[in-house]
């Protein structure tokens, strides 16, 4: 199979973690430099974004609010887990689409991530899982 075109490459593992502050102690031992933890009010999460040379980790833990998180299940079934892989794309409309013709299934329409500052998209395949989509808003 041919590479998407609209797929510039991978940007980020994401982690849900039950501890942002506990988690960076660790990573930060494994050689990653973080920025300051920034709350994701729509998705009901913290994000911090750690990196080790070239590799860039996304910690998500559950915001402390009354409401459910999209990472609650993974959670409380596994504990603290890798739960998807992000990839950096140059048109989200057309990546979707792309992707879709190739087996992935759309979760949820594409939505500004404010502590990311892209627009992302989540995406499952019964052969890969959970991938993640995102359309930087500004040029890196
Ligand atoms: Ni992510």
């Amino acid at each position: 199979m041919d590479q998407i075109k609209s797929i510039v490459g991978v940007d980020h593992i994401g982690y849900a973690v039950k501890s942002i502050s506990q988690s960076k102690e660790q990573f930060a031992a494994l050689g990653y430099f973080f920025d300051d933890e920034k709350p994701d009010i729509l998705r009901r999460v913290n994000v911090s974004v750690g990196k080790n040379g070239g590799v860039r980790v996304e910690l998500l833990s559950p915001l402390n609010t009354a409401d459910k998180s999209p990472i609650d299940g993974y959670l409380d079934k596994i504990g603290s887990t890798p739960y998807h892989i992000c990839y950096e794309v140059s048109d989200i409309d057309k990546a979707i689409s792309e992707l879709q013709e190739i087996g992935f299934t759309v979760l949820g329409s594409p939505a500004e991530s404010v502590p990311l500052e892209g627009t992302v998209c989540f995406l499952y395949s019964t052969d890969i899982g959970l991938i993640e989509i995102i359309d930087y808003l500004i040029d890196k």
